[in-house]
């Protein structure tokens, strides 16, 4: 499975074009709200976050109820840009994860914290998903190997998703960060599928890493 995260990037005019080329059912799309409608009736559709409300007053916020609703069936929940710039707490990510469900939405929560080193970086997600619900999927996204060209060997990405999966009971741990046409099928090897970041801005490169699964 590769997840394509466009983060605020993205157009009407590459949706066109990821629906001329991309057509895979082992892809899902989180395009910026206002493409969701249009791209959930080509693929399987991701937001990149939702409110943590059902509805109500809540001026700039999308209803987990509205997403379901226009076709969208993944939430990416806690992403670190998130928890960086818009300073979302593991509690409030837990909050959205639930409310994902509660409205058949599968939570695709993203984990990592900036050290190298695994022992550090495993009290970090230790307290990121003690409060997560079960049968969510988890982005394993090291926050310095997003954007940067920098990835984690996979021999250390299979340690960490083993003990991912250990620790939550998910069968779904995804890898994030760097991912490229070079780094794709190893990395493949050792997880249950791709977040992609600035790669999925390029329908040439989607469709070289679409092949890598496979039809
Ligand atoms: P990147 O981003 O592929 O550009 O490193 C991944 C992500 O942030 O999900």
């Amino acid at each position: 499975m590769i997840i394509a995260n466009w983060k605020m990037y993205g157009s009407m005019a590459l949706l066109e074009n990821y629906i001329q080329h991309l057509q895979h059912d082992q892809l899902i799309v989180c395009p910026p709200y206002p493409l969701i409608t249009e791209c959930a009736k080509h693929f399987r559709t991701g937001a990149q976050n939702c409110s943590v409300y059902t509805e109500g007053a809540y001026t700039g916020e999308v209803s987990p109820t509205l997403l379901h609703d226009i076709g969208c069936r993944y939430v990416l929940l806690g992403h670190s840009e998130r928890r960086k710039y818009f300073d979302e707490t593991d509690e409030a990510i837990a909050e959205k994860a639930e409310i994902a469900f509660d409205h058949e939405m599968i939570p695709i929560v993203c984990v990592g914290g900036h050290s190298s080193s695994w022992d550090r970086e495993r009290i970090t997600i230790e307290e990121q998903i003690r409060a997560l619900p079960e049968e969510i999927w988890v982005a394993y996204e090291p926050a310095w190997a997003i954007g940067t060209n920098k990835w984690p060997s996979p021999k250390e990405i299979a340690k960490a998703v083993d003990w991912i999966k250990e620790q939550t009971g998910t069968q779904w741990v995804f890898y994030g960060g760097s991912v490229n046409a070079d780094n794709a099928k190893d990395i493949l090897a050792v997880c249950d599928g791709l977040l992609v970041g600035r790669a999925s801005q390029d329908v040439e490169t989607m469709k070289g890493l679409l092949k890598k699964l496979g039809s």
